[in-house]
């Protein structure tokens, strides 16, 4: 009795973020890290916005990462920490969504789409143990990292707001990912790896436009 009212305030708990993952209406627990505006040509606008895209469907899906993560894992400890995580992703989610705002442009049209892939992704790793889920986290926020540096070189370098929204993320997701390999996350097969690099494309290359 009580193991089915936690499975249902679980469940409850994912959709009620899930929701509000795709609704919009991020609560970030921190302040966005601040710099100023400055203006920006339309072109540069432009690629802000689609950069900026990109990373808030980052965002969205590791929502459904770490949901999923919270459903599955085992021990009490794992769920613990994964939850700190996720609520400093909360932070990246609102404050990547504030930015498309101020760039006056908008959120993947796809997001629903990206988030069940990835809740679905991250229930699989998820069932097949604590360890290759753990391992999931450690190689997602590796590659997020990196992706992250990739666009500290490509965001426009007057764009100094999105530019510190990036920097503390990248930091952040660096911290996430020694967390998870830390309480155990196991190294993936290569292949995995690879899997995941062209999974990731697919979604940035779409988020970039749609
Ligand atoms: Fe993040
Ligand atoms: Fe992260």
């Amino acid at each position: 009795m009580f193991a089915n009212t936690a499975a249902v305030d679980a469940l409850l708990c994912a959709a009620d973020n899930a929701l509000r993952t795709l609704s919009g209406g991020a609560h970030a627990s921190r302040p966005a890290p601040q710099a100023p505006e400055t203006e920006l040509d339309p072109q540069a606008r432009r690629l802000a916005g689609a950069l900026m895209r990109v990373n808030h469907v980052g965002e969205v899906c590791a929502q459904a990462l770490y949901q999923a993560q919270a459903l599955t894992g085992r021990s009490d400890a794992l769920r613990q920490q994964m939850a700190a995580s996720a609520r400093e992703e909360m932070d990246h989610l609102a404050w990547t969504e504030q930015r498309l705002k101020e760039l006056g442009d908008r959120p993947s049209l796809l997001n629903p789409l990206w988030y069940a892939g990835a809740f679905t992704i991250g229930l699989v790793a998820g069932r097949v143990s604590d360890a290759v889920s753990l391992g999931f986290v450690v190689e997602t926020e590796r590659q997020v990292e990196q992706h992250l540096a990739g666009h500290l070189d490509r965001l426009p370098t007057e764009d100094e707001r999105s530019r510190a929204i990036v920097a503390q993320m990248k930091e952040d997701e660096a911290r996430h990912g020694a967390l998870a390999q830390h309480a155990g996350g196991i190294e993936l097969p290569a292949v995995v790896r690879g899997l995941m690099r062209a999974a990731a494309k697919v979604m940035t290359t779409t988020a970039h436009r749609i």
